[in-house]
């Protein structure tokens, strides 16, 4: 993986960056196109249709999975967009273990969209986790954890929730936006899937939508990709760098 050796902040200016093939550019330019040409019939240069995947966006990806330590980032058009796909991967009668203290819009898709396809919540005080994994049942598939939490900056203990995870085979999530990719790294303590709202502190300037997902699990970025692939819906406009 791209930086994972340098420090965060030789990271945040430089990984996932190459020279530009066409002009030698070495700030990837924005590539206002929907389509990519093709010599015959998937016959081209890695890019085919700007949804599935397109040079502007990968250089985020990989610049913000080397900041999470992660091989696989999946940007999106808001941090919403990226809890939307990682409930993708679930199916009806799927139970997800989630902390009762969350971002209302976190919540607000969790009951009002994903419960009606038969996905069920349960809410639950994390800073037991000894008690959480008593709440773990045979359809429990995904741990969700946000920490710190928002509005009440409640911490979770993210290793002793890999522990139950492991347990048990569930994906743990983990919304990292609060603390950043600079105070903290999810995937080092054992979660599964790091999620930001990139629109926050990696963001940093108020003056941008976008969400992330970041893992270094080969099947579960296969599927994140696919997902964002039928999904979303997004030229990054800018790439973002660290303040
Ligand atoms: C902790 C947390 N997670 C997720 C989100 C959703 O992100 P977005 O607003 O980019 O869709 C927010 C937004 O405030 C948040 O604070």
């Amino acid at each position: 993986m791209a930086g994972k050796k340098m420090k965060f902040g030789t990271k945040a200016i430089h990984a996932g960056l190459e020279p530009d093939p066409a002009t030698g550019a070495v700030m990837t330019p924005i590539y206002q196109t929907s389509t990519y040409h093709q010599e015959s019939p998937g016959n081209h240069k890695g890019y085919e249709y700007s949804r599935s995947s397109n040079p502007t966006r990968s250089a985020l990806e990989k610049n913000l999975a080397s900041l999470e330590n992660g091989n696989y980032g999946v940007c999106f058009g808001s941090g919403v967009a990226a809890i939307d796909a990682i409930l993708k991967l679930l199916k009806s009668g799927d139970e997800v273990l989630s902390t009762n203290d969350l971002y209302g819009g976190s919540y607000r898709i969790f009951t009002k969209i994903f419960a009606q396809f038969g996905i069920k919540f349960n809410f639950v005080d994390m800073s037991c986790m000894e008690d959480v994994e008593k709440h773990v049942t045979s359809a429990t598939k995904l741990l969700w954890v946000e920490t710190p939490t928002n509005p009440m900056m409640s911490i979770i203990d993210i290793k002793a929730a890999s522990v139950i995870a492991r347990k048990h085979e569930l994906i743990l999530a983990v919304d990292n936006t609060f603390a950043s990719p600079y105070l903290q790294n999810p995937l080092d303590l054992g979660a599964d899937i790091v999620m930001h709202s990139v629109t926050k502190y990696i963001g940093g300037h108020s003056d941008l939508v976008m969400g992330a997902l970041i893992t270094n699990n080969n099947e579960l970025a296969e599927k994140l990709y696919f997902i964002q692939k039928v999904q979303v819906l997004y030229v990054v406009p800018k790439i973002v760098f660290w303040p």
